[in-house]
């Protein structure tokens, strides 16, 4: 039976850990070609390694996706490689958490914006132009329930993943309007068990002194599934939007979440 994706050409940006790896992982299983970038040059390889190694076809590149002239780059290998790309899913990100917002460096701010935001916009600036060359596609774009609610000790990351939500429908329309067959949606994780969260005090202090936090200890609480979610759970969403059972489907928001936005329950102890 032929993949969901079948002949699809894919980059998944911050490919190498948590939610992008299972996305690459995969829309590799059902038949794209994924090009995976990240900064991480370790994980990266083995990760397109083990996708090879499983009868899929990916590849690495580095790639920072603050970098404007890397974009110009790894859009101009992917059209000399490939000629083509169907899907585009911005997915790198990182999260500040800071006491109080007054407590976060003007410089973090930025560094936060320009990963979780700026390489957002740049995605499209460098992707789109290749995308609309073959007639269509569909980008997703990974906001986070934190784009749709605010949360605190999270209002820098909150902005960029809330900015990054309604990005997605501007471009969904603008992309509409041009009939160019190319669809714009973004996606919501609740919780979802990754290394994000060990890396979250580590972004705010430079250091890992403070204490990792616990994803599923948090869920257990928080979420009315009562669990985290996995990266993988997330993926399957991905592919629904990145394939043709979603054609139909533009500017909209998948939200995965465990129930966290629908409400809350009270769970007996
Ligand atoms: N895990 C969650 O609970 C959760 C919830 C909501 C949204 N998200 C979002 O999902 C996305 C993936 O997060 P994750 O949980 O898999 O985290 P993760 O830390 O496991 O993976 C993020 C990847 O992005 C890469 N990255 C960081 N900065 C980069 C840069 N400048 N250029 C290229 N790559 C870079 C990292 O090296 C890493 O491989 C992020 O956008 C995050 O905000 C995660």
């Amino acid at each position: 039976m032929a993949g969901q994706v079948e002949g699809k050409v894919a980059l998944v940006t911050g490919g190498a850990s948590g939610i992008g790896a299972a996305i690459a992982e995969l829309l590799a299983q059902e038949g794209a070609t994924v090009v995976a970038t990240d900064i991480d040059e370790l994980r990266g390889p083995e990760l397109v390694a083990g996708i090879n190694k499983a009868g899929g076809k990916a590849v690495f590149l580095q790639q920072d996706v603050t970098s404007e002239a890397r974009w110009v780059e790894v859009i101009a290998d992917i059209e000399q490689r490939f000629g083509r790309l169907d899907l585009l899913v911005s997915n790198a990100g990182i999260a500040i958490a800071v006491p109080s917002i007054v407590d976060m460096t003007f410089g973090d701010w930025r560094r936060q914006t320009s990963i979780n935001l700026d390489g957002v916009f740049l995605s499209v600036k460098y992707g789109l132009p290749l995308m609309r060359k073959t007639g269509g596609g569909s980008f997703v774009m990974m906001s986070s329930l934190a784009g749709l609610r605010g949360a605190a000790g999270l209002a820098g990351y909150s902005a960029t993943k809330g900015a990054v939500r309604l990005f997605a429908k501007a471009v969904a329309m603008e992309c509409a309007a041009a009939g160019d067959g190319i669809r714009v949606n973004s996606v919501h994780p609740g919780i979802i068990d990754t290394p994000i969260w060990g890396k979250i005090p580590a972004e705010a202090t430079g250091n890992r002194a403070n204490a990792p936090i616990d994803p599923e200890e948090r869920a257990k609480l928080a979420t009315p599934l009562g669990r985290a979610g996995q990266a993988a759970e997330i993926a399957a969403g991905v592919l629904y939007l990145a394939s043709d059972a979603s054609r139909y489907v533009t500017g909209t928001e998948l939200v995965i979440d465990g129930g966290m936005n629908a409400g809350a329950i009270t769970r007996k102890a």
